[in-house]
């Protein structure tokens, strides 16, 4: 795969792979090639200056709300055929899906992702990224979009680790973190700047019922 940056892309894949499986959660620190992480950034200002973000909403079906006390980002899906660096991303994730199935056997079946942004003071409390009444979301992949992100500035995302400790993750431009959907609770600290992500999630088939 040419569009995967770093010297070894298999060996990245397979970095994911091992980690997933010994710890549940894996960061990449150059995931993504550094002129597509500007290119998405880019195309979520123009999205957002478009005014196409919308608050984002928590919980399912009939339980949809809007709640600001939650989680305080902007969100956009995202579609093949709108953008050349969004599918550019897309297909790169599909890649991952792949070696994640070959890997791990996960049988995930598609991704769906949203562009996020989080205004400064914006945040997301802690939770699980799978909803009660569905468990196809199976594995959260999380790819940071901002250039020269300062630890003073907040907005990390903390990670609950098994053993009881917790680990930040700074939203780093091209920074991706993988993580099982079930396993690991996590929450984003508010931020003195912007804080732009491409969240997403792989799937595995539905029961029919939703
Ligand atoms: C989410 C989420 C994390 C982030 O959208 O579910 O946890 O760092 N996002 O943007
Ligand atoms: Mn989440």
């Amino acid at each position: 795969m040419t569009t995967l940056s770093g010297d070894n892309p298999s060996a990245c894949l397979a970095r994911i792979i091992d980690d997933l499986a010994e710890h549940g959660w894996s960061l990449q620190p150059l995931f993504i090639p550094p002129t597509l992480t500007l290119d998405l950034a880019e195309e979520c200002h123009r999205r957002a200056a478009a005014g196409a973000l919308v608050p984002a909403s928590v919980g399912r079906g009939t339980l949809v709300v809007v709640s600001e006390g939650v989680r305080g980002d902007r969100i956009q899906w995202l579609e093949t055929g709108q953008d050349a660096a969004c599918d550019q991303y897309l297909t790169i994730m599909d890649g991952l899906r792949q070696a994640l199935n070959q890997g791990l056997y996960l049988g995930l079946e598609d991704f769906e992702s949203h562009f996020a942004l989080y205004p400064p003071g914006a945040f997301y409390l802690k939770h699980l990224d799978r909803f009660r009444d569905n468990d196809r979301r199976t594995v959260s992949v999380v790819l940071y979009l901002n250039q020269d992100w300062q630890a003073e500035q907040g907005g990390a995302l903390r990670l609950y680790l098994v053993d009881g400790e917790t680990f930040d993750v700074l939203p780093q431009a091209g920074s991706l973190l993988v993580f099982l959907s079930a396993q690991m609770p996590h929450e984003v600290l508010p931020a003195t700047r912007e804080r732009l992500s491409l969240t997403g999630w792989f799937r595995r088939r539905g029961d029919g019922l939703f």
